[in-house]
């Protein structure tokens, strides 16, 4: 069950240019919330923005959440201007649908920029239980974010660069699609921009491999309340407009229409 709670900054990291890592003091979060759950944080308390803005959880640490966001526009900036020691006030954890940390022999995870970020705690917990390649896409070497800690919880990381100016150059899904022709992993676990969530639902249908896909809708209440996030659901008889807040935002690929 989600709750409000506020919660205390207590480091506050500059990863790259424009993104920030916080770590929060949120024991009951914590001690509640799944791998590929997000929070919704009220970044202002004195008018604009009104909305809180949704972000993922990158780790669940005991009585702590770390949270790993870029800036975009103005929630995102004042949130960046936070202090450590600064209180924040968290409604989470949210999301019904989370990653489905299971038995598998033989796992890939692929994600393409900010949309690494919600796949870290997936990766530690798989970590030591299953084979695990992560794929990461970044735009260029400037954005090449987690590398590092990718690789002290997965057996394999992947980097790519559209441009070619860090590791290898082209799209993650390419390297991804090329390891399956070796050997089909158990499930790929995806997150990231839509163009690429799309090619890589393509892929695992026409392959039939199991896939999960977080997906990271605009929102508003992140409740189930405004109709904001709205998804083309197609698991049932019938196809139906789902809450990607409510019931996802992790779909099995065969779920939704994205
Ligand atoms: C479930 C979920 C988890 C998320 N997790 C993370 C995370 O871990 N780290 C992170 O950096 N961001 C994450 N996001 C995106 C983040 O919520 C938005 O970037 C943020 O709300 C933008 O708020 P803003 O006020 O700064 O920008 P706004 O002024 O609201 O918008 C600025 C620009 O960003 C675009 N934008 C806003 N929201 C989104 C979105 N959801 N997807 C794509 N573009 C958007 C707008 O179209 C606009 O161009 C997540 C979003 C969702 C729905
Ligand atoms: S964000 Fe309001 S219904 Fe999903």
């Amino acid at each position: 069950m989600p709750i409000k709670l506020d919660c205390e900054i207590l480091k506050k990291e500059k990863i790259i240019e424009g993104i920030y890592k916080f770590t929060l003091k949120a024991e009951p979060i914590a001690k509640t919330a799944k791998a590929g759950n997000f929070i919704e944080i009220q970044v202002s308390t004195t008018g604009e923005p009104f909305l809180r803005r949704p972000i993922s959880i990158y780790s669940i640490d005991d009585d702590k959440i770390e949270i790993i966001f870029q800036v975009k526009g103005k929630g995102t900036e004042i949130l960046s201007e936070k202090k450590v020691g600064d209180v924040i006030n968290v409604l989470g954890p949210l999301g019904y649908g989370t990653f489905s940390v299971d038995n598998y022999k033989k796992v890939a995870i692929i994600g393409g920029g900010i949309g690494t970020y919600p796949l870290y705690e997936l990766a530690k917990q798989l970590k030591g239980k299953a084979d695990v390649t992560m794929y990461m896409g970044f735009r260029n070497k400037d954005l090449v974010t987690l590398e590092k800690e990718f690789e002290d919880v997965c057996n394999k990381v992947v980097i790519t660069t559209d441009d070619g100016s860090y590791k290898q150059k082209g799209f993650a899904l390419d390297v991804l699609k090329e390891d399956c022709k070796k050997e089909k992993p158990d499930i790929i676990f995806a997150c990231g921009p839509l163009p690429m969530l799309k090619a890589v639902q393509a892929f695992v249908l026409e392959e039939n491999i199991p896939c999960e896909i977080s997906l990271e809708e605009r929102m508003g209440c992140g409740i189930g309340a405004c109709l904001g996030c709205a998804v083309k659901v197609i698991s049932g008889k019938e196809p139906r407009y789902g809450h990607v807040c409510k019931e996802g935002p992790v779909f099995k690929a065969t779920d939704v229409e994205i």
